[in-house]
């Protein structure tokens, strides 16, 4: 999704800002731009497509001492959502003066009425889109103090904003201010940042402040001082960042996704560790909050989540009814916000989202606490908003991850889930001796996906052998099934082939009539109950003349005899299985999008962060 890098301080601002931008790219755009503050008026520059491309026509337009003096300004990159991707459309958008530059993310839900009125009233727009309204109504107000004016203007909006606001009349500073569209502050010795991701800060300074929804901030070089939007002040703590500007680098991988696929082992073994406890054979997740009694009233789990984080919901279902003995639900949650969800107060919500901000993940967090119930968090971005409006949860510790296909947040996801659905059974269902024997296979999961991983070239050759299709299915049953549906999911966002996760015995009922000669079918069998149905389901695919890859068992023999090609992956409980057998899909995604080309780190029409609904 969109983003936004401002900067203000000491040291030319369109390098800064320009890095920062790319910083941000890995989010998915389509379009960038720029405004700086320069001897008493503003410069803007835009372009579709890449940074890169803004980059050179700054060069081209700006003469260098221009670059070398501006020392405030914004930026942002534009994934479309108001009006294709063109010059016009990309930000910052100006007043009707042309004195004030504004970047915005989000969405001005009630523009329409807002752009008839303000042009009944004279002013030209020349974008489509819903932002450049906001800009004018910043101008409209505009009495000889920014920040009234940018109160004024967003006390009139309705929808989601994340804004930065500089003017020819005010240098020296910055507003900027959040509404449901993260904004996060960076405090440097002389210079300030703001961003919509830490990672356009981290390499300036660790220290920052995020602003809470409705929050203001009037930013120079020196100071941020915030109110809400009522102009009451209102304190927000400095946070320390939690990696270095390293993490967010590509570190010799050629792809941000292969990189994150091979910290695999690292960052499970983040998210596991101080986690299991091998004498009472539990897990240690205070961030559950709540005490073992607490645990056993609840009656229903209800797992939230979108794409990837959605499909790791659908392991926990499996999880916490397999080993907690509690029923459990997966809901999209696009569809539980818009639905009557019956919610209690004994069930328990988990929100699943690696960046903490999806839009659709928000809003039916906001729903389940409307209705009272146990809301808790399962995030990967800390200080994210999901991860601060739930109160509760469990960070993930899967470090950035930066590559818009998730790799290292879904295991992460998993691998936490399972720890949960530990807990959760240790206090309602099973023994000692069967909690440490789970929390010991639970504690083999980095070492199960280091081995998965050191078949890479294997893997490879294999992926050669299927990159020219067009269409591929991947079938898997029980515990596999969601696995299935997040491989298929893994290699049609990347490859762009088109690709299909069923249940295994649900091909039968409508899918199989799309399978011919040499159709590919990834069938997962690796050693879990119901393998022999789904080998079943892999004759019926094979006498329709579909190639199979299988993933099974390492040196499960009678598996690979009903396969053409074979991927195999460590004997382990079935439950953690799913982690290797996903990774083991991620990497032959990542080989198939490789050999055809494709932009892997950011696939088309595609975003990070899906901060719109
Ligand atoms: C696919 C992918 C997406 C995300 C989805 C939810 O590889 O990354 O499907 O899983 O957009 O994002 P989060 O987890 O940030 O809420």
């Amino acid at each position: 999704m969109c983003g936004i890098v401002g900067y203000i301080g000491k040291s030319p601002a369109p390098s800064i800002l320009i890095s920062g931008l790319r910083r941000l790219e890995y989010r998915g755009y389509d379009s960038a731009g720029m405004a700086v503050l320069e001897d008493g008026s503003i410069i803007v520059t835009k372009s579709p497509g890449k940074v890169a491309s803004l980059q050179e026509k700054a060069r081209a337009e700006w003469p260098s001492e221009r670059f070398e003096n501006a020392s405030t300004g914004i930026a942002h990159t534009r994934w479309a959502t108001h009006g294709p991707p063109t010059e016009l459309n990309a930000h910052p958008h100006l007043d009707e003066t042309g004195a004030i530059a504004l970047v915005h993310n989000g969405i001005i839900e009630n523009y329409r009425p807002l752009r008839a009125r303000l042009e009944n009233k004279g002013h030209h727009f020349v974008s489509e889109t819903d932002t450049e309204v906001l800009s004018h109504l910043i101008g409209e107000s505009y009495k000889g103090d920014l920040f009234q004016a940018v109160c004024d203007a967003l006390h009139q909006v309705e929808g989601t904003f994340g804004i930065a606001v500089i003017s020819a009349k005010e240098p020296g500073k910055i507003i900027t201010a959040r509404r449901g569209s993260p904004i996060v502050i960076g405090v440097g010795d002389g210079e300030t940042i703001v961003a919509s991701d830490a990672s356009a800060i981290i390499s300036h300074t660790r220290q920052v402040i995020y602003l809470e929804d409705n929050d203001i901030a009037v930013v120079t070089a020196n100071d941020v001082e915030i109110r809400d939007l009522d102009q009451v002040p209102v304190t927000r703590e400095i946070a320390e960042l939690g990696y270095d500007s390293g993490a967010t680098e590509k570190g010799g991988f050629e792809h941000f996704m292969l990189k994150e696929i091979h910290e695999q082992p690292e960052s499970l073994a983040n998210a596991i560790r101080g986690r299991l406890d091998f004498n009472l054979g539990t897990s240690v997740l205070s961030g559950m909050g709540t005490s073992a009694r607490d645990l056993s009233e609840i009656q229903r789990v209800v797992f939230l989540g979108c794409g990837t984080s959605l499909h790791a919901g659908l392991v926990g279902e499996y999880a916490f009814e397999d080993l907690a003995d509690i029923h459990a639900e997966v809901e999209q949650a696009a569809e539980f916000r818009y639905r009557n969800p019956i919610i209690s107060r004994s069930d328990l919500v988990v929100a699943i989202s690696q960046s903490g901000e999806t839009a659709d993940t928000l809003a039916a967090v906001r729903e389940a606490n409307q209705k009272g119930a146990f809301v808790m968090g399962l995030c990967n971005v800390v200080g994210s908003t999901i991860a601060r409006e739930t109160g509760r949860g469990i960070y993930l510790h899967a470090g950035p991850e930066i590559s818009v296909a998730s790799t290292k947040a879904f295991t992460c996801q998993v691998v936490v889930m399972l720890m949960m659905a530990l807990k959760m059974g240790r206090s309602r269902r099973f023994s000692r001796e069967e909690g440490i024997k789970l929390a010991r296979e639970i504690e083999r999961v980095p070492e199960l996906v280091e081995k998965t991983i050191q078949q890479s070239d294997k893997i490879a050759e294999i992926a050669a052998r299927y990159a020219q299709c067009e269409h591929a299915f991947f079938i898997g049953r029980g515990y596999l099934y969601p696995v299935a549906l997040e491989g298929a999911l893994k290699l049609k966002e990347i490859s762009y082939i088109h690709a299909e996760g069923y249940h295994a015995a649900e091909l039968k009922h409508g899918p199989i009539a799309l399978l011919q000669e040499g159709t590919p079918v990834i069938a997962l069998a690796t050693d879990i109950a119901g393998k022999d149905k789904t080998l079943g389901n892999v004759e019926e695919c094979r006498a329709r003349g579909a190639r199979i890859l299988g993933v099974i068992t390492e040196g499960d023999k009678e598996a690979a005899e009903f396969m053409d090609d074979v991927i195999e992956v460590p004997a382990c409980h079935p439950l953690v299985s799913t982690i290797p057998t996903a990774v083991a899909l991620q990497i032959l995604s990542y080989h198939i999008a490789h050999a055809r080309g494709c932009e892997i780190d950011q696939p088309r029409n595609l975003a990070k962060s899906v901060t719109v609904e």
